[in-house]
């Protein structure tokens, strides 16, 4: 597979079994050692490791030049031979060398050094970047992963069908990026969030179980865990209920990961929203450590401390010693720093309390606590000395928030740390919070997933109560995916969207081209959709998607390689019937 009529073997794969055999290698030079004066060391350089070859020293090449290397393979001399690499016993001796092409000197060296530098010049001559040893492995780990996904979505059954990139901006699309129609101008496509409305046409259609690894655009700000453009394995399924769905996409993940890392993931265990939330104090909770969140309000019913009295929820974490080593010797910066956090995200404030010797609490509202809600606080979170219990008294949701993100904050281990803990978040709500203006709910997910059927009574009289039938799929602390059941009953539908606030006319103006069809015999379906370059990134070990994607845009979603975003001639607008607006002057 790997020779060709250029090569006999890849690089990386020659052996102590070669010994004594002509062989040819391609590749590029990279470390050039002189022995003595006249023999030199090159370390040739392909995708699958690097070789060393002994050549005549007035051999002109350099750094990254192409090179085609005929000679014979022999055992390295004792006392060199390179036990870190899998070729580090041997050498290619008596080498006849072809120059194939020669290269400037590259910008940095195409080895592990260059992860120091700065990630705009990396980017700028990525090409360069992804010769390294870490880019080929985290692509190839990548193709991988995509092949085991196609190969478990066909062995279940899924059809591959490919749906379009151009297509109608919709009322919810705020962060949709538009294309230009040159046919009419001043008319637009937009690029697809998601295959979202496709999935569920091709339902309606008797596709069955529909799969694609779907390219998706979000015109959103980017972050480690975000790019503009991201893969989905996308699925959807017909005649199902949850757990067909889990079922299925739990058969692909697995297949990915096993493929990936060489051994099967552990089951993916389930948790309700409401447990995460309560536990973890966010919705992607990371199982590979405890600090969980506990409820003390009831410890605090009957307090005399302000802050804490009269408060719906007041909730712990227990930050232990071997977490955080520091945890009861953290000084007032670092303990300022914690209540800081707190209050950007919203707390009215922070209590901490170091456990010291004999359980006797270190702390500034210490005094304001009687025995017995000490004695019940220690209690409650299970602390002993050399433990920080840090508590905030608020609305629920912010009790969540704040002690969710500090546990994250403090105890979070590195991607690379393992263990792989997959979770499946389930009974996400159905509404969240109110609309400040119209009073309505306001729709979890999105206006078109299925409510619970244990709760659909309590749509009109509790909404915030009613769960949906959505469910995530969390690995370590990363979102990897979400999907839900849908609505395929058009009276439902129209019941949801009344409580949205959507009458029936505006619901057939927004949503119509989506609706009609409903009328034609929708099946009951749902389905799933996780991004790729957040599994491959979890896999990999590496805390940004950029490492795992070939030409990722930089945080301020540009490419230093082709300039892109770029500007384009009056001519090419005007075909297109746009006119850029000079940019606004600044008050
Ligand atoms: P959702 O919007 O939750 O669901 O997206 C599903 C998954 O896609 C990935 N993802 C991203 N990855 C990288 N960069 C981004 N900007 C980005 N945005 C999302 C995440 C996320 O969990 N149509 C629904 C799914 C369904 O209901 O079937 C959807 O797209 O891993
Ligand atoms: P105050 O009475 O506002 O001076 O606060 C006394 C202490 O309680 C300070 O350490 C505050 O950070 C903390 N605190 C105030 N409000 C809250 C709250 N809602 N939850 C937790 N701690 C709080």
């Amino acid at each position: 597979m790997s020779s060709t009529s250029m090569r006999t073997h890849l690089c990386g794969a020659v052996r102590e079994s070669n010994i004594g055999h002509t062989i040819t290698v391609c590749g590029w030079v990279g470390r050039r050692r002189e022995h003595g004066e006249h023999l030199a060391f090159l370390d040739i350089r392909d995708h699958s490791g690097i070789v060393q070859c002994v050549v005549d020293n007035n051999v002109d090449v350099r750094s990254e030049y192409v090179v085609q290397i005929t000679g014979v393979v022999r055992a390295r001399p004792e006392g060199t031979v390179n036990a870190n690499i899998p070729t580090g016993a041997v050498e290619i001796g008596d080498c006849v060398v072809v120059v194939l092409n020669s290269a400037e000197p590259p910008p940095f060296a195409i080895d592990a050094r260059a992860d120091d530098v700065d990630e705009l010049i990396r980017l700028k001559f990525r090409y360069l970047d992804i010769r390294r040893e870490r880019l080929q492995k985290n692509l190839r780990l990548r193709a991988s992963i995509n092949s085991a996904i196609r190969e478990a979505m066909e062995l279940q059954g899924f059809v591959e069908v490919e749906t379009p990139m151009l297509m109608p901006s919709t009322p919810e699309g705020a962060r949709e990026f538009l294309v230009p129609s040159r046919k009419e101008p001043g008319a637009f496509y937009a690029l697809p969030q998601s295959p979202q409305l496709w999935k569920q046409l091709l339902m309606l259609a008797g596709i069955d179980r529909y799969y694609q690894i779907a390219r998706c655009l979000r015109d959103e700000d980017l972050r480690a865990d975000r790019q503009y453009e991201f893969m989905q394995l996308d699925a959807e399924m017909s005649f199902v209920n949850q757990d067909d769905v889990l079922s299925a996409i739990g058969a692909a993940v697995t297949a990915a990961a096993t493929a990936a890392t060489g051994h099967a993931p552990p089951q993916i265990e389930r948790m309700t929203w409401r447990d995460a939330m309560e536990q973890y104090g966010v919705d992607k909770p990371d199982l590979r450590f405890e600090m969980k969140l506990v409820e003390v309000t009831s410890v605090f019913s009957a307090t005399e401390f302000k802050a804490f009295a009269g408060a719906q929820s007041i909730k712990a974490i227990c930050v232990d010693a071997l977490t955080y080593p520091d945890a009861a010797s953290s000084g007032r910066s670092k303990l300022d720093a914690f209540t800081d956090r707190a209050k950007k995200m919203g707390a009215k404030g922070l209590v901490w309390m170091k456990v010291g010797a004999d359980l006797v609490f270190d702390s500034p509202v210490a005094k304001f606590l009687s025995d017995a809600e000490k004695a019940a606080l220690l209690e409650s979170t299970g602390a002993v000395q050399g433990d920080l219990i840090l508590i905030v008294a608020d609305e629920w949701a912010t009790t969540c928030e704040v002690l969710g993100q500090l546990r994250n904050d403090i105890g979070r281990p590195p991607v690379h740390e393992g263990p792989y803990r997959y979770v499946w978040v389930m009974d996400f709500p159905l509404f969240v919070g109110v609309d400040p203006v119209t009073g309505s709910p306001r729709p979890g997910h999105h206006p078109f997933c299925h409510p619970h059927p244990e709760d659909i009574e309590l749509m009109e009289t509790d909404p915030l109560k009613v769960r949906a039938l959505a469910y995530d799929l969390v690995l370590n602390g990363w979102e990897l995916g979400s999907g839900s059941i849908r609505i395929h009953e058009p009276e439902l539908q129209r019941r949801v969207f009344n409580l949205l606030g959507i009458s029936d006319e505006e619901a057939d103006k927004k949503f119509g081209f989506f609706l009609q069809p409903f009328k034609y015999g929708a099946p009951p379906h749902g389905g799933f959709a996780f991004g790729i370059d957040r599994l491959t990134a979890v896999l990999a070990g590496e805390e940004n998607i950029r490492e795992v994607i070939a030409f990722p845009k930089t945080q301020s979603g540009t490419d230093p390689m082709t300039n892109a975003p770029t500007h384009v001639d009056a001519k090419h607008l005007t075909e297109l019937g746009l006119r850029v607006l000079p940019p606004p002057v600044s008050a």
